[in-house]
């Protein structure tokens, strides 16, 4: 297997963005198979990390990664959605920072059986918590035409959302949709030859948006996002690396929220509006991979670094 292409996307950036200081409390809410979180707690002394992801296999590998580490990291089985809960049941009031590594990771994509590619067959699953109970199949053969052309068009950016839910609609009425490639077959099937000679496969945005639905992605990142920066101590950061416009609007719309504070009209004597100004941004413009990462690691062309620091 390439190894190259399992390096962590932006780790310096992300290692020097978040100012880690060797005592303090660090959050990787996002574990994959623990590369991140390697670096950072290679730079802890007595401080502690806690790593949280939602796939126990991620648990799994990155244990065996950081067992070198064990002594200051603490694993967790969990959605970052709860990060308060998971903080509350962990017995931490403020973190010092936290990173955010949206996306799937490369295990998931490669291991077959899980049905989040859309180049080998396999049942319709796309469930990152393999405990939970929502998956592709329900989607697919579940879900109203309206819902999944609203999918298809809001998180896979598709053009031709409106045909392909049809044709989903109507192909499922004959047998449930089943695998991986029944369906690449059938959104093949709803687009014209031109879409089908562009570069990009054309299944590829129906799929980001099926997984995007299934895991419940924008929501848990929403959530996240309020829970999170209300946990960072004064001086903390935030860091958050997504990989669609979506993701990175969500992003930086929450922390643009906490940067601006009072919103009362500037001819007010007083402030009515109550908000104040909880965090900065350390990022003005998001960060990108350079020239020499994207060659090494094509997965990392679409990433965006975002961060921010609580006041
Ligand atoms: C891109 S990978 C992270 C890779 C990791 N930074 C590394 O260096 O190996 C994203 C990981 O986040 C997990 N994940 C995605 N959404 C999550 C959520 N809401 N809560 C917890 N984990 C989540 C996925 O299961 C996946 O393992
Ligand atoms: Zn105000």
């Amino acid at each position: 297997m390439d190894i190259a292409a399992h390096k962590p996307v932006l780790l310096n950036e992300c290692v020097e963005g978040l100012n880690i200081r060797p005592e303090g409390t660090y959050v990787d809410g996002t574990l994959g198979r623990g590369g991140h979180s390697e670096a950072i707690a290679g730079r802890l002394t007595t401080g502690r990390l806690i790593g949280i992801d939602r796939d126990l296999a991620a648990i799994d590998e990155a244990g065996e990664l950081l067992r070198p580490l064990a002594e200051k990291v603490e694993l967790v089985h969990g959605n970052f959605r709860d990060i308060g809960s998971i903080l509350d049941g962990l017995g931490i009031d403020r973190v010092d920072g936290m990173l955010f590594d949206l996306g799937v990771s490369s295990p998931q994509l490669d291991d077959v059986g899980r049905g989040f590619s859309y180049r080998t067959d396999a049942p319709l699953d796309m469930r990152m918590d393999q405990t939970a109970s929502l998956t592709a199949f329900d989607v697919v053969n579940g879900w109203d035409e309206a819902e999944l052309r609203r999918i298809f068009f809001e998180y896979g950016e598709e053009r031709y959302s409106a045909r392909v839910a049809s044709a989903i609609a109507r192909e499922r009425e004959k047998r449930p949709v089943k695998t991986t490639l029944e369906l690449v077959d059938i959104i093949k099937s709803a687009m014209p030859a031109s879409a089908l000679r562009e570069k990009q496969h054309p299944a590829k945005r129906c799929f980001q948006a099926i997984r995007i639905a299934v895991n419940d992605e924008l929501g848990a990142l929403r959530e996240m996002l309020d829970a999170a920066m209300e946990r960072l101590s004064p001086g903390g950061r935030i860091a958050v690396i997504s990989f669609h416009s979506l993701e990175d609007r969500i992003v930086k719309t929450a922390i643009r929220a906490r940067e601006n504070g009072c919103t009362c009209p500037p001819e007010f004597p007083v402030c009515v509006c109550g908000f104040k100004q909880t965090m900065k941004s350390v990022t003005r413009k998001p960060v990108t991979p350079g020239k020499e990462e994207l060659e090494r690691n094509p997965r990392s062309r679409s990433a965006k670094l975002r961060i921010a620091e609580r006041i």
